[in-house]
């Protein structure tokens, strides 16, 4: 397997962290680049369910690295914490098969106050957040005032721009009406995480320049999906990092000429969880679905918003991203279904648009334009190979990838590792 870049195309929870398991047999190094702790990727294997956060979802390989590079915000506690989880689990994680960039700002206490306080005073217009302070604690590395793991690991350091940061933020949390921050509280906390972490930190570049010399694989993990992205998405209803393939070269420090291969993933038909424009959403498909069981959030619980496959957006994903394949997942969700639409284009006025309009009102405006194709009304998740699918399945995801203008290289047609078809 070439370097890799895996992207979500919808808008997140397109089953990246179960493609990713699955292609982390071949793969030497799993890197995270960009997100936090709002992320949840879910992978089962042998009947255990994970759902990992901050940590690359390769950590279930034995003797694969997983590295968590200088473009992710996270969370010492939080990360402490899913490392515990893990380890109960079974799951080695020591610096062997884990590495935190030294780089990586560190997301506070006060972020997530600002996170929650921010959307309480949006009202309806909120963005319906994961409420995990990642656009903060962004905001906070782009105003250049943010702390970094190096900065937390050393305590004297950490100490005094923690009460300088503290400070300056309880004045606003005290204008939201919120009871301010005890820095000694806080200072604590994070500084036992830091001892927990300690291990673990390093300059992530260096151990990657090292790995792309000796011509090991790599393997980026995307979080979030294209639509999420802070430039391309439907802003402002986006999270706050680049989740687009770019995003894996600034978030990690490999350059882009190192890259080999862009694959998208994405769901046989669309979800969203927050909220924000969504085209093809339709309310039988998200009411067959959730009754289902299925597509309620990994991290938040939230039910997600479902719809048809709109792949307008696809196309587009292609784009920014350049897609070469496509992991098309959930499949079986829609094995019931007499009819199944795929929306091409949108109709905004007398205009076709092939692409999304950049502009949110104008996307609002849009109406989609959808063809019909039958359904195969019988189920997938036994499927082995392509040809094991029944012949209406094979042609609605030959369909999905020629409308998004990738190759089709895997088909999943079940939550569990063993549930995926290599084309
Ligand atoms: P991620 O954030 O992109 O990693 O996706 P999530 O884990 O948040 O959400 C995807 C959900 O779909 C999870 O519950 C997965 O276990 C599940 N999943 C992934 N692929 C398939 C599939 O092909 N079929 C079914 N039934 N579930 C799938
Ligand atoms: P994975 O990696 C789906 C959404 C939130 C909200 C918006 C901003 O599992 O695909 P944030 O907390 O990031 O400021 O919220 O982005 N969002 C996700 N939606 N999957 C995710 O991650 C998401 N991470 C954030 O619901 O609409
Ligand atoms: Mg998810």
């Amino acid at each position: 397997m070439a370097n890799t870049i895996l992207v979500g195309a919808q808008w997140g929870d397109e089953g990246k962290g179960k493609i990713i398991d699955f292609l982390t047999e071949r793969a030497d190094i799993v890197v995270r680049s960009q997100g936090g702790n709002n992320a949840g990727h879910t992978v089962i294997v042998d009947g255990v369910k994970y759902v990992l956060h901050l940590i690359p979802s390769g950590i279930l390989r034995r003797s694969k690295k997983c590295v968590i590079g200088n473009g992710v915000v996270l969370d010492p506690v939080a990360v402490a914490k899913e490392i515990h989880g893990l380890r109960e689990k079974k799951v080695k994680v020591t610096r062997d098969n884990l590495l935190i960039s030294d780089c990586a700002h560190i997301v506070l206490p006060y972020h997530r106050s600002l996170d929650e306080q921010r959307e309480l005073s949006k009202g309806k217009n909120k963005i319906g957040t994961t409420k995990r302070g990642i656009g903060p604690a962004y905001g906070d590395k782009i105003a250049r005032v943010g702390l970094r793991m190096s900065d937390l690991l050393q305590p004297e350091l950490f100490r005094t721009k923690l009460a300088q940061r503290i400070k300056e933020n309880n004045a606003t949390l005290k204008a939201f009406g919120v009871k301010p921050l005890n820095a000694k509280k806080v200072e604590a906390e994070y500084l036992a995480a830091a001892e927990e972490l300690r291990p673990f930190v390093t300059n992530t570049v260096v151990f990657l320049h090292k790995a792309v010399a000796e011509k090991r694989e790599i393997l980026f993990e995307g979080a979030q999906g294209t639509f999420l992205d802070i430039d391309h998405g439907t802003y402002p209803y986006v999270t706050s990092s680049n989740t687009t393939a770019g995003g894996a070269c600034t978030g990690s420090g490999v350059p882009p000429h190192r890259i080999d291969k862009v694959l998208g993933v994405v769901k046989a038909y669309t979800t969203r969880v927050g909220e924000g424009p969504f085209p093809t959403e339709n309310q039988d498909l998200s009411d067959m679905l959730h009754g289902m069981g299925r597509e309620f959030g990994s991290t938040t619980g939230r039910a997600r918003r479902c719809g048809w496959f709109d792949a307008v957006s696809t196309r587009y994903a292609g784009m920014l991203n350049g897609i070469d394949e496509l992991a098309i997942t959930n499949l079986d969700g829609l094995d019931s279904l007499p009819v199944i639409k795929i929306c091409t284009h949108y109709q905004l006025g007398r205009k076709k648009l092939e692409v999304p309009p950049g502009d949110l009102d104008l996307l609002k405006k849009c109406t989609p334009v959808y063809i019909e194709m039958p359904g195969w009304q019988q189920p997938t998740h036994e499927a082995k190979t392509f040809n094991d699918l029944p012949k209406n399945a094979r042609v609605y995801l030959k369909k999905l990838a020629e409308l998004t203008g990738a190759k089709l290289t895997i088909a999943s047609v079940g939550p569990n590792r063993e549930q995926t078809i290599l084309l």
